[in-house]
């Protein structure tokens, strides 16, 4: 990896994720720092294509075959976008990464954890977060969220019931106990003040 930093953003749907991205974007730009913010799947014009086939509800896929969607959209944002913006001394904040991808293809679809992990990391090369921030919510709240923001009809995963978010949020809290030094909890049920300070806090050493 080169001088750069990869932050990414975590959590189940209504988390606040997009909203705290984007507020620790701007923070670290009015300080100077060049940021590229994206988000998974999509980032690249593969991945934005990948996006609308796995979110939209018209083609049918299988576990499998959203698994392997998922990882070839990160498979080219990582080689077109993250790993030049690194080189260049970029701070890279991501919208959804690996930890997705464990949380819901494993956690959530049942897939086999060692084939997830192996095949993320063939995708992901030696691409791994600096700095990981996991805005854990209960998945009643999500939901609700969700349902109160949304005026339209909601996407593939959106439409999952209750029990599956709440598998999603139990992963998620497994693969922190996994890996405490690389990921921050952040409690998403706080003001969204409370959260900002907070993402802000849980990245301030990394990189000042
Ligand atoms: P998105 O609208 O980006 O969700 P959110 O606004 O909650 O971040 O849609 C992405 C959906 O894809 C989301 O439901 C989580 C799911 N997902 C996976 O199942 N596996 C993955 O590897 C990734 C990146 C996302």
């Amino acid at each position: 990896m080169g001088r750069g930093t990869l932050i990414t953003f975590e959590g189940i749907e209504g988390a606040g994720k997009s909203s705290q991205l984007e507020f620790l974007a701007k923070r670290l730009r009015a300080a100077g720092r060049n940021v590229l913010a994206i988000r998974e799947p999509g980032g690249t014009e593969l991945g934005e294509g990948i996006r609308r086939l796995l979110k939209g509800k018209e083609t049918p896929l299988c576990g499998e075959a959203e698994l392997l969607l998922f990882l070839a959209s990160r498979a080219q944002l990582v080689r077109e976008r993250i790993r030049p913006a690194l080189a260049d001394g970029t701070i890279v904040l991501c919208d959804r990464y690996s930890d997705s991808t464990l949380a819901y293809q494993w956690g959530a679809r049942g897939l086999p954890i060692e084939l997830v992990k192996e095949l993320d990391r063939f995708a992901a090369a030696a691409c791994v977060p600096d700095r990981t921030i996991l805005l854990d919510l209960p998945p009643e709240e999500g939901f609700r969220r969700i349902r109160a923001a949304r005026g339209g009809p909601l996407d593939r995963f959106e439409e999952e019931p209750l029990a599956f978010f709440q598998k999603v949020r139990a992963a998620y809290l497994q693969i922190v106990q996994e890996n405490p030094h690389r990921i921050v909890t952040i409690d998403g049920s706080q003001s969204p003040k409370a959260v900002e300070l907070a993402v802000a806090a849980a990245v301030r050493e990394l990189l000042f």
